[in-house]
C-alpha cells in the first residue's frame, strides 16, 4: 500500500487485514510521513517492513499488486510506476485529476500488459444495483433526462475545506475528487459515454468568504464564535493519524475552512449529454442541512425515482454522528434496518413502490461487495457489470476534469478535446 492515511489504513487496510487474510498478505506500507506509516504498521495489526520510498518497497517486497490510497493529484505516479515495474494497481478513485495524467495512465496499462482496477463503491451498493435492475428492465421506457443532485452536510462538505481537497491542484477541484462517484454512476446507469459537458460553478460560502479565519482550528481565536470549529485532539484516532506527525510535513487536519487560498468551488452545477441523446442535469451542494441525494431517470413511457437522506419524515438525524460513520466503517457490517425506495410511474398508468433492503454496511453494502470482488472471488460473476477499469476511471473523471474547464473557459467543452477514447452510444 501506498498512501497510509485514514482511507488506506481503515478500509484498505484494518479491513482487509482483519477480513480476507487468508486471501492476503501486506507485505509494505509506504508514506511519504515516515510518522503516519508507522502508525499504521501498529493499527492495522501487521508485521511487514515500512517504506517512505515507493521504488524501494516494491523492489524489495515484490508485490502481486500495489493498493495506491495517497492524495489524489498523486495516484498517477504510483500507478505508472507500479505498472512499470511489472505490478497490477488498484487505486482509489478519482483515478487521477487531469487529462494529461489520464492518458499517461491508460497508456502506461495498455504497455505494461497488467491490469488496474479502480476502486468505484458507490456501484456495489445495493440500492444503487436495484436501480440499475430496473432500467434495464425499461422500467421507465427508452432513457431521455436525468436529474441528479447531491447534498453534503456541514460536516462532510466543509471537512473537505480543512485540507488538500481544498485546492485544485491536489483534488481537481470537487467535480473531480468527489464527483468521479456520481458521473461513474451516471455512465454504468445511463449505459452511455458522456459527449459535452457545460458547467457553473463558484465559491460562496468556504474560504474567502469567511468573517474570520485562521490556519487552523486549535491556535483560533474566533473558536467560541465559529461553527465550523472543531477539536481535533479529542478524537484519538485523528491525534494519533495527523496531529502527532504534523512535524513531519505540516499537514493540518483541522485546516480552517476559510483560508483566503482555497481555490476549489463549493456550489456546482453540471449538465452532460450523452452519446445516446440522454441529456443530465446535475449539482453538487456542500453547506447542506443533512446529507443525501435525489435522482429521477425521465423515459419515454414514465419516471423513475430514488432518494436517499432526505428527512421527509423529520427524522431526528445526527449529521455530525452520520459523518464520524465515515471513519468507522466495518465493512462486515450486514444488520438491516429499514428500506429505501424506488418509485416508477408509468404515464397513464399506475405507479409501483419498490422496497429495497437497507445495510448498514459502508455505503449501502458496497463496500464489502467490492472487497469480495477484488480480494475474495474475483472470477465471480458479473451480471450488472459492477467491476471497473481505468476506461470507467477516466470517463467519470474526465466529466469532472470538463467541468473545471467549462467554468474556468465559460463554454461547452467536448470529450473529444480530452482524450482519444472512443465513445460508444451504448457501452454494454
Ligand atoms: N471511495 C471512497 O469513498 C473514498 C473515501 C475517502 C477517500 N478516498 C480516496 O482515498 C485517497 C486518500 O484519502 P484520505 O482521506 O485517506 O487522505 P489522507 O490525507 O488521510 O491520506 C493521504 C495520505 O497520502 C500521503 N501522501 C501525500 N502525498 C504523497 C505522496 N506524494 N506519496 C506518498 N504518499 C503521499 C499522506 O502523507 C497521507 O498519509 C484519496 O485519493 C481519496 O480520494 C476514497
Amino acid at each position: 500500500m501506498v498512501g497510509t492515511g485514514i482511507r488506506g489504513i481503515t478500509f484498505w487496510g484494518k479491513n482487509v487485514q482483519d477480513n480476507y487474510k487468508e486471501n492476503i498478505e501486506f507485505v509494505g506500507l509506504c508514506d511519504i510521513n515516515p510518522g503516519r506509516v508507522a502508525f499504521a504498521k501498529q493499527y492495522m495489526g501487521v508485521s511487514c517492513p515500512t517504506f517512505t520510498d515507493f521504488e524501494e518497497m516494491v523492489k524489495q517486497t515484490k508485490p502481486d499488486t500495489v493498493i495506491v490510497t495517497t492524495i489524489d493529484a498523486t495516484h498517477h505516479l504510483y500507478i505508472i510506476k507500479a505498472l512499470e515495474m511489472g505490478v497490477e494497481v488498484m487505486t482509489e478513485k478519482p483515478m487521477t485529476t487531469d487529462e494529461d495524467k489520464c492518458k499517461a495512465i491508460l497508456d502506461a496499462e495498455k504497455k505494461s500488459g497488467k491490469k488496474v482496477i479502480v476502486g468505484f463503491n458507490y456501484r456495489y451498493g445495493t440500492l444503487f444495483t436495484a436501480i440499475k435492475e430496473q432500467l434495464e428492465k425499461n422500467a421507465a421506457g427508452e432513457m431521455v433526462s436525468v436529474d441528479f443532485n447531491w447534498y453534503l452536510n456541514v460536516y462532510h462538505g466543509a471537512d473537505y475545506f480543512r485540507r488538500w481537497h481544498a485546492y485544485k491542484e491536489k483534488s481537481g477541484s470537487l467535480l473531480v475528487h468527489k464527483s468521479t462517484h456520481h458521473f461513474d454512476l451516471l455512465n454504468w446507469l445511463i449505459d452511455s459515454d458522456p459527449v459535452e459537458i457545460m458547467a457553473y460553478g463558484s465559491l460562496d460560502h468556504y474560504g474567502k468568504n469567511g468573517k474570520f479565519r485562521s490556519t487552523n482550528c486549535r491556535p483560533c481565536t474566533f473558536k467560541s464564535e465559529c461553527k465550523f470549529y472543531t477539536d481535533i485532539t479529542k478524537d484519538v484516532m485523528l491525534t494519533d493519524l495527523y496531529t502527532n506527525n504534523e512535524k513531519y510535513d505540516g499537514y493540518l487536519r483541522d485546516g480552517c475552512v476559510f483560508k483566503e487560498d482555497i481555490n476549489i468551488y463549493d456550489k456546482m452545477s453540471v449538465q452532460i449529454r450523452y452519446a445516446n441523446g440522454v441529456l443530465v442535469n446535475y449539482s453538487l451542494t456542500t453547506y447542506s442541512p443533512y446529507e443525501g441525494w435525489r435522482i429521477a431517470f425521465n423515459g419515454k413511457e414514465g419516471r423513475l425515482d430514488s432518494s436517499e437522506g432526505i428527512p421527509w419524515e423529520n427524522e431526528a438525524i445526527n449529521q455530525e454522528a452520520l459523518h464520524s460513520k465515515e471513519f468507522n466503517k466495518d465493512s462486515k457490517t450486514t444488520e438491516t434496518e429499514h428500506y429505501d425506495k424506488i418509485f416508477v410511474s408509468k404515464n397513464f398508468e399506475k405507479h409501483q413502490l419498490i422496497k429495497v433492503p437497507v445495510s448498514k454496511a459502508g455505503h449501502g453494502g458496497g463496500d464489502q461487495k467490492l472487497h469480495d470482488k477484488i480480494f475474495k472471488n474475483p472470477n465471480a460473476p458479473d451480471p450488472y457489470r459492477h467491476a471497473a477499469g481505468t476506461r470507467d476511471g477516466a470517463m467519470s473523471i474526465l466529466i469532472g476534469i470538463a467541468a473545471r474547464k467549462s467554468i474556468e473557459e465559460k463554454r461547452i467543452v467536448k470529450m473529444r478535446e480530452l482524450t482519444d477514447i472512443e465513445l460508444m452510444a451504448k457501452r454494454g
